[in-house]
């Protein structure tokens, strides 16, 4: 089962320069042993939405003369950090499937999947430092170590029931909405936007990037099997306490989500899921991830007037949209 292709509702300029992106990047692994780039390329090919490279090309298109091999390369590098922070996340997860296929871990053991992972991490820093302008790979190398931080805290935190929601808050930004940080200012450097022009991408990223993990976690609960790629209930499975297990454990009258995160058998983990939608719990994650989506939009909205600035308030409702 391949994922359905996600269509975004950014601009024609934006879709053009993606499907360009897209056509470097299946042949960016082309030199590599097949040991390395098959699962690659399987994975690569099976989906993903490209949101990061998005997010690089829009910010870029505040800028006027964009290199576009310096632009192709940096959405090369950060959608190569995504999928090796991904093929890692597997094997720490222990997940079998991502983008509807098996994972590299499933298919040929964690052993590959950790070295391939190392690969594309290194892979994409070669390509940064290949290009003229080497203030790409800062933001780049801060989101690396801060994803490493994030999936540490949260291994640290699995299956514990303690949970204050501001650890989960800070455990996302650095897993996720780093990455988004360092794509808007990967584009912006390109661009050689002024420094306020650059703080507002900043908060825009932050604020989509930890919206966009509130509502993964959220659509872990109450997404379809064929929608997600894999299957729901996940978290509970891997023992990841996410926000609508926070909420739920507050408003947990009889103990099933407890009990299916500390010990996660099936009809636990089916009774357990049932809960925390009939609780309350996904209501008010979606209410704080809204207030996330509010302040991303805010900064977007502090940016001069253009395609960039529609392109990223369009990418702000299409992460709402695709959970309601
Ligand atoms: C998955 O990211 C990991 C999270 C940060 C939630 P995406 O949902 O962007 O993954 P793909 O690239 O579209 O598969
Ligand atoms: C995001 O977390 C993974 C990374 C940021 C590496 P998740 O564990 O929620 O991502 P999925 O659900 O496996 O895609
Ligand atoms: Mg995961
Ligand atoms: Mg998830």
């Amino acid at each position: 089962m391949r994922m359905p292709p996600v269509k975004k509702p950014v601009s024609k300029q934006v879709v053009d320069s993606l499907n360009r992106f897209e056509e470097s990047f299946l042949t960016v692994l082309d030199e590599v042993a097949p040991e390395i780039s098959e699962p690659s390329l399987t994975a690569i090919k099976a989906g993903g939405k490209r949101l990061r490279p998005a997010l690089v090309i829009i910010a870029a298109g505040l800028g006027a003369d964009i290199d576009e091999a310096g632009l192709r390369n940096a959405c090369a590098a950060v959608e190569l950090v995504h999928l090796a922070s991904l093929v890692h996340d597997d094997v720490l997860d222990g997940a079998d499937t991502r983008r509807g296929v098996s994972t590299i871990n499933a298919n040929y053991g964690h052993r590959r999947a950790i070295l391939i992972g190392d690969y594309l991490f290194g892979t994409a820093f070669r390509l940064l430092a290949g290009c003229d302008d080497n203030r790409l790979i800062a933001p780049l190398a801060e989101a690396s170590v801060l994803l490493s931080q994030g999936e540490l805290q949260q291994r640290q935190a699995l299956r514990r029931l303690d949970q204050t929601i501001e650890d989960y808050l800070t455990r996302i930004y650095t897993k996720t909405a780093a990455l988004f940080v360092a794509s808007c200012l990967m584009g912006a450097r390109l661009a050689g936007v002024s420094e306020p022009v650059a703080e507002a991408l900043r908060d825009y990223a932050e604020g989509l990037g930890i919206a966009f993990q509130i509502y993964d976690d959220i659509l872990d609960f109450t997404g379809n099997e064929k929608a997600l790629g894999k299957p729901v209930g996940s978290d509970i499975r891997e023992g990841t306490v996410t926000l609508p297990m926070i909420y739920g454990l507050r408003l947990d009258g009889n103990g099933a989500l407890a009990e299916a995160i500390l010990d996660p058998r099936d009809e636990a983990v089916c009774n357990a899921v049932e809960h925390v939608i009939a609780c309350g719990a996904i209501d008010q994650a979606k209410a704080l991830a809204t207030e996330y989506v509010d302040k991303a939009m805010a900064a977007a909205n502090a940016l001069p007037d253009g395609a960039s600035k529609k392109d990223l308030l369009a990418l702000g409702k299409f992460v709402i949209d695709r959970y309601h």
